[in-house]
């Protein structure tokens, strides 16, 4: 896919792996939505794409640790496009941002389920209009390896909490949504798929995990970029990769009652409608 001219939002980055893939969309001509915490680093973003020649992005700021402020993402968004080719839903916080021990988020939430998971799914859900009217066009969720099954009847993880577990459950959480939302958007032009950028990247959440870097953004962004523009991918949907090959998730991901029951949930969550 050219991706000169066409619309896409990545959000969290203003930083580490989103950064890099929001950096080469603006060269390659996209219509690039920034988005992130911080405006400084946002500015520092658009100044190196400027020095880059490329096209001049647009920055949306929020923070994905509360749904009020996601909506109020998706509803400046839709003011400013009335279409969106792409959504890269990358925003996350690693095992140990913020140290070790279970965060909440605005809403209550167990922070990682909050971010990495639900705020992305909320986000999709509000800008599938838009997704829709660009169709053929395309959802990527920034997912990982690091994968844990949800428990049902403990999804904040009052118990047993750690940092790894609760990552893990946020991106298992992202693959199942992946195969669900697929499943529904079959017939409209609008595919969805996630992956594993690569591993330990040198990025802001790997560092604050203490975990030395054995591969590169460069590397991930790759991968990311792929998926959102690779010809190969055209009309995949519902899938997994590991980097840029196609993989198996954790098997609660294949599991449909699960997928449907983390849906219902994740809709309650959000405030969003049940079909
Ligand atoms: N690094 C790896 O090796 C690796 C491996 C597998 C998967 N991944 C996935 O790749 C994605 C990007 O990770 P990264 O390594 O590039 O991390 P990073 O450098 O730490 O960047 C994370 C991005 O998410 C944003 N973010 C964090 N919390 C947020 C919140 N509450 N609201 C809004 N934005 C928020 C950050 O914004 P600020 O600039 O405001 O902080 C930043 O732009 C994540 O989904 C991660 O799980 C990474």
């Amino acid at each position: 896919m050219n991706m000169d001219g066409k619309t896409v939002l990545i959000t969290g980055s203003t930083d580490g792996v989103g950064r890099y893939v929001a950096a080469k969309l603006a060269v390659a001509g996209a219509k690039v939505l920034i988005h992130g915490r911080d405006a400084s680093r946002a500015r520092a973003l658009e100044e190196e794409i400027k020095r880059e020649r490329g096209r001049a992005p647009s920055f949306f700021q929020a923070d994905l640790s509360s749904l009020a402020e996601t909506a109020t993402l998706a509803h400046a968004i839709r003011g400013e496009c009335k279409r969106l080719d792409v959504l890269v839903s990358n925003a996350g916080i690693g095992s140990m941002n913020g140290g070790p021990t279970r965060q909440t988020s605005h809403d209550g939430h167990e922070l990682r389920f909050a971010v990495n998971y639900l705020a992305g799914f909320a986000l999709v859900h509000h800008l599938l209009p838009l997704l829709k009217a660009a169709a053929p066009s395309r959802i990527v969720n920034v997912a990982s390896l690091g994968q844990h099954p949800i428990d049902f009847d403990d999804v904040m993880i009052t118990r047993n909490y750690s940092g790894s577990r609760a990552y893990a459950q946020s991106k298992l959480a992202q693959i199942m949504f992946t195969i669900d939302l697929a499943e529904e958007l079959k017939g409209s032009g609008v595919t969805v798929n996630a992956l594993h950028p690569a591993t330990y990247m040198n990025t802001t959440m790997v560092r604050a995990g203490g975990i030395a870097p054995i591969s590169t953004v460069e590397e991930g962004g790759a991968a990311i970029l792929r998926l959102v523009s690779g010809d190969d991918v055209a009309g995949k949907s519902g899938l997994f990769f590991n980097g840029l090959r196609e993989a198996r998730a954790n098997p609660q991901a294949y599991d449909a009652a699960a997928r449907q029951r983390l849906r219902a949930l994740s809709l309650d969550l959000a405030g969003l409608p049940r079909p």
